[in-house]
C-alpha cells in the first residue's frame, strides 16, 4: 500500500497531514527516511514516526463509556442530539466508525465503535447471539418468579423474547443483572414494564466476552487490545 495510506491510518490522522509527516522527514521506513507519500510499503516494512515504530490496523476498534445523554448513532440529521461520535476526537471523524447497537439515550456504559462494517455485522446479527449484559435498577423489588418469567420470555408486540437471564441482587432487590442475546427496541426496559415496574438505571456491561474498562469513567474512551479485538471477532 501507499506509504501515506499506512501513516493515516496506523497515526489515525487524514491523507495530508500523513503527507506533511512524510514530505518533512519524519517517516522512516526500514531505517531509512522516506520523503514520497507514493514510496509503497508493505506489512513486513518497519516504518517508524519520530523514531517510534507504527503499528498498522486495517480497522479502529474502540471500547466507549457511553454517558447518558448522547445517543448511538454517528450523526443527528437535526442537530440537536449529542452523538457518541461527538465525543472522540477530530482525527477520528473521518475514519467511517459507527457504534456497534444502540444503547438507549439515557443507558450507560459499554459501547464498541467500530469502522469494521463486517465484523459488526456479524457480532450483531441474531443468528451469531452474542450475550449482553446489563446492571439494571427498577423502581420496584424484583420477585423471584421474575426469573422464571424472564427465562421463558415474555411477549413484546405479538413477539416472544429470546430467554433473559435476570439475576437478582442479593441485597438490594431493586437491582439486578439482566443477560440479552438479542436486541429488540427498548428490550430491557419493556421486559421490565412487563414484570410491572420502571428502570431507573441502566448500565450495559458486558458485549460478547469483553467486559466494561471500570478504569474508563463515563464518556471515556481507549482503543481495544490486539487481544481484545481477538476476543470479540472470535
Ligand atoms: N434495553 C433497553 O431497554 N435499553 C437499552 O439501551 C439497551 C437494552
Amino acid at each position: 500500500m501507499r506509504l501515506d495510506k499506512y501513516i493515516s491510518d496506523a497515526m489515525i490522522c487524514s491523507r495530508s497531514e500523513a503527507d506533511r509527516y512524510i514530505k518533512t522527514g519524519k517517516i522512516t521506513v526500514d531505517g531509512k527516511t522516506v520523503k514520497k507519500p507514493d514510496h509503497k510499503v508493505t506489512e513486513k516494512n518497519e516504518i517508524c514516526f519520530n523514531g517510534e515504530k507504527l503499528f498498522y490496523s486495517e480497522f479502529i476498534y474502540i471500547m466507549m463509556n457511553k454517558p447518558q445523554g448522547v445517543i448511538s448513532a454517528t450523526d443527528d440529521p437535526k442537530n440537536i442530539e449529542k452523538t457518541v461520535l461527538s465525543l472522540l476526537p477530530e482525527n477520528y471523524l473521518t475514519k467511517g466508525l459507527f457504534p456497534a447497537g444502540r444503547l438507549d439515550k439515557d443507558t450507560v456504559g459499554l459501547l464498541i465503535l467500530t469502522n469494521d462494517g463486517k465484523s459488526a455485522h456479524r457480532l450483531l446479527s441474531p443468528k451469531h447471539h452474542v450475550d449482553k449484559t446489563y446492571y439494571v435498577e427498577c423502581d420496584k423489588d424484583f420477585a423471584e418468579k421474575d426469573i422464571e418469567i424472564c427465562k421463558n420470555g415474555v411477549i413484546l408486540d405479538g413477539e416472544l423474547t429470546k430467554p433473559c437471564i435476570l439475576t437478582i441482587d442479593c441485597e438490594k432487590k431493586n437491582c439486578g443483572t439482566m443477560v440479552l442475546t438479542e436486541g429488540k427496541y427498548h428490550e430491557i426496559k419493556r421486559i421490565c414494564n412487563h414484570l410491572g415496574k420502571n428502570v431507573t438505571f441502566l448500565e450495559r456491561i458486558t458485549f460478547g466476552n469483553l467486559s466494561l474498562d471500570r478504569n474508563l469513567e463515563r464518556g471515556m474512551w481507549r482503543h481495544l487490545t490486539p487481544g481484545e479485538v481477538g476476543v470479540l471477532l472470535k
